[in-house]
This record gives C-alpha cells, structure tokens and sequence, in this order.
C-alpha cells in the first residue's frame, strides 16, 4: 500500500516523466501535509531518528552565547536569528545563558518551515521561558527580516535539498527519479552547462577531477540561501555549523558514493527510496561551495574549524567546570559532552564555518585553530 506522500509523488511523476532528485528529496522532506518535517510525529531525541548537538546538551547554546556576548559590546541592537529551530532547544539554551548574563537580544527571531514544529517549539520556549517569550519570533521566510548580531544555522544546510551526479564515460549526469511500474526508479540526464559551471564553484579552483561512475552531491540551494542571509544581515557574525568537509576532502576519490544519508530510527541507511516521509534524507556540506558563493556578497569568511576546536574556544570546557553538579549528573552530563566534543563523535566531524558582515570586532569562536586555509 503506497502511503499519501507516494501517491503525490507518483503523481507528479507521471505528469513531468521524471523530477530531479532535489525535487524528491524536497516533497519527502518538506510537502506541507506528507513531508518528514512537516508530518511526522518524533523526528528529535531518544523516541525520534535522531539527536543534534543542541539537543544531546544545553552547554552547547551556551558556548554559542559567549560569542553573542561578545558582539554586543561593540553595538546598541541587538538581534538573534537562526535558521531551522529544531526542537526548540537551541533557542531555550540560548536565551536562559543569555537572560542570567543580562545580555538578552532584542529579539531572537525562529525560521522554520514547519507548521508542526513551529507549534512544539512554541510550546516549549513558552513553558521553559514564560516571561522572555515575547522577544521570540517565528517566521517562514526570511523577506522582512534584519538582523544586527548573530545568526545560526545548526544542521540547517545538511537538510537542503541536493542534486546527486555521477561521472559516465567522462561525462557529467544529474540524477532524477522516474517511476516504473507504480515504483520509483533512478534516471541519469545529461547535466546541464549551467551545472557543471556550479560545479566548478563547489570545487573552489581546486583541481579535482572524478573517476568513471564517481557519485556526489552539489546543493544548487546554497546560493539561494547565501544570499539571503546576507540579505537579512545588516551587521553581525554567522555560524554555519553542519557535518562536511572543505571541497578537497568532500571529492576525495574514496568516497565515490557520494555523502548523501538517510536515517530512520536512530539507523542510516543510504536508500531515499526507502521509508518515504518517514526518514530523514541529509547530505554532508561542502563548505569550500559556501566561501565561494559568499564572495558575491558582503559576507567574510572568517574562520573554518572543527565543532571541538569551536566549542574550546567559545569557553566550553570552563562552562562544564562552572555547573554544579551531584555525582550521577556528572557522570550523565560529562557524557554528553564527549558527545559533542571528541573526535570520534560530533566533534570533529561536524565543522563550522564563521564569516561577518559589517561588524570589527575580534571573534572569541576562531581565536585559534583556525583552518580557513583550507578551504
Ligand atoms: C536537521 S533539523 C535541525 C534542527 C536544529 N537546528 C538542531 O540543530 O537541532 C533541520 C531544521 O531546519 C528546518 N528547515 C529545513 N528547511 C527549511 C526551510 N527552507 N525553511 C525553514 N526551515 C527549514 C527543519 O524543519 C528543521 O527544523
């Protein structure tokens, strides 16, 4: 039995003969009554499919903060925004350090695509912070938005929809899904001019060639969303913070499958086809792609660093050191911060990518271990 979101999507299918995959991986992710985001019931924590940096601890948000504190010493407003809100933790995190520093933002603004989860966040934010819900805001797209301070975006880029290609007797394909028999089937098309030319972009001048039947993603996304953060940023520091890799590490030849991943269930497993509407479909970040669409804006990079050499920065381990804990709340809480911080977790595989617009000051989050170079 096929569920809605199959029927919808067979649908469309027939009408175009095939869609590009990014279309597919939108609708399963993202169609306002069937889609992953919008639909499904857990998608965060223990009971869902998986677990962000966020969420695993609050110490996270808080390093977070520090930078916060830090920009608004050197400017009068003062505003918050992050990209994909979650399960509302990021914001709770954030405005409770903030609120005990007496740094609150002016407004703290939430963009989230989803009916669903815009209701739970507000739920929480409302519950964990009643008397600082005001100064949160939601919105779904970023059109009337100004921001003077900080944005974020945890895990955000990861959830954009991608194309996929492959190399095919030294030529370049752009994967679609067609559908056979009442199934959803792969179709490889000739990748136009205009992709290629992107691709180029992704690679950032470095001299990258693929192998025959070499498979990656490039998210035609990223522009979009460059620039219109850039659009809403007057002045301030972004955080892209996301799993990646700089171009030459996200085209090795050993990865020739591409970094495209779903997870159901707290499992991954690399079939898109499975489990429609009720996996989550992510694919890894090239953050070279990023620094090279930012060169058209006024946004700088900044710094490019692991989450662990971020977060060591932004003070974590004297954040930890400060709480007072009893034993067992040590033990769970020391945990979580392995889990956020080793190399063999999130902490190194997980990379952040800093830049700023209009604003002078010395950043706390790229003081060292900086390796912009690479990019
Ligand atoms: C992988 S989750 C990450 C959530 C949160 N940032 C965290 O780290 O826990 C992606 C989030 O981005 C939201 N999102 C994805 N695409 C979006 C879009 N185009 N506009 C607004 N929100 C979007 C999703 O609904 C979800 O809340």
């Amino acid at each position: 039995m096929k569920n809605h979101l199959e029927k919808y999507l067979l649908n469309k299918i027939e009408l175009n003969q095939k869609i590009p995959f990014s279309d597919f991986m939108n609708l399963s992710l993202y169609h306002p009554d069937y889609g992953y985001y919008t639909n499904k019931a857990s998608i965060f924590g223990d009971q869902g499919d998986f677990i962000t940096s966020p969420i695993t601890s609050s110490i996270f948000g808080e390093c977070i903060s520090n930078e916060f504190i830090n920009i608004i010493r050197s400017q009068k407003t003062s505003s918050i925004l992050e990209l994909g809100g979650g399960d509302g933790s990021l914001a709770i995190s954030i405005l409770k350090y903030l609120k005990k520093d007496n740094s609150l933002p002016d407004k703290y603004i939430i963009l989230e695509i989803s009916e669903n989860l815009i209701n739970y966040q507000q739920e929480r934010v409302k519950k964990e912070l009643p008397d600082d819900y005001n100064i949160v805001k939601w919105v779904t797209n970023l059109e009337d938005v100004k921001i003077n301070g900080l944005v974020i975006a945890n895990e955000f880029f990861d959830a954009l929809p991608t194309e996929r290609f492959r190399v095919k007797n030294s030529k370049l394909e752009t994967l679609h899904i067609e559908s056979n028999n009442q199934s959803f089937d792969y179709i490889w098309d000739k990748s136009s001019d205009d992709f290629v030319n992107e691709l180029s972009r992704a690679k950032n001048n470095h001299n990258i060639d693929f192998p025959d039947g070499y498979i990656s993603e490039l998210n035609l996304n990223n522009s979009k969303w460059i620039n219109l953060i850039d659009k809403s940023m007057e002045s301030g520091v972004l955080f892209i913070i996301d799993y990646g890799y700089h171009s030459q590490e996200y085209f090795l030849h050993d990865r020739s499958d591409g970094t495209l991943v779903c997870v159901y269930q707290h499992k991954s497993n690399f079939d898109p086809l499975s489990n429609i509407g009720n996996q989550d479909i992510s694919s890894f970040v090239n953050f070279s792609h990023l620094k090279n669409l930012s060169i058209n804006t006024d946004l700088t990079v900044s710094g490019f660093l692991s989450q662990s050499s971020f977060l060591i920065n932004l003070n974590i381990l004297e954040i930890y050191q400060s709480k007072e804990y009893d034993d067992d709340e040590a033990l769970i809480e020391s945990n979580k911060l392995k889990n956020i911080l080793l190399p063999n977790t999130m902490g190194e595989l997980f990379k952040v990518l800093v830049m700023q617009k209009n604003i002078d000051i010395k950043l706390k989050s790229t003081k060292e271990f900086n390796q912009m170079k690479k990019l």
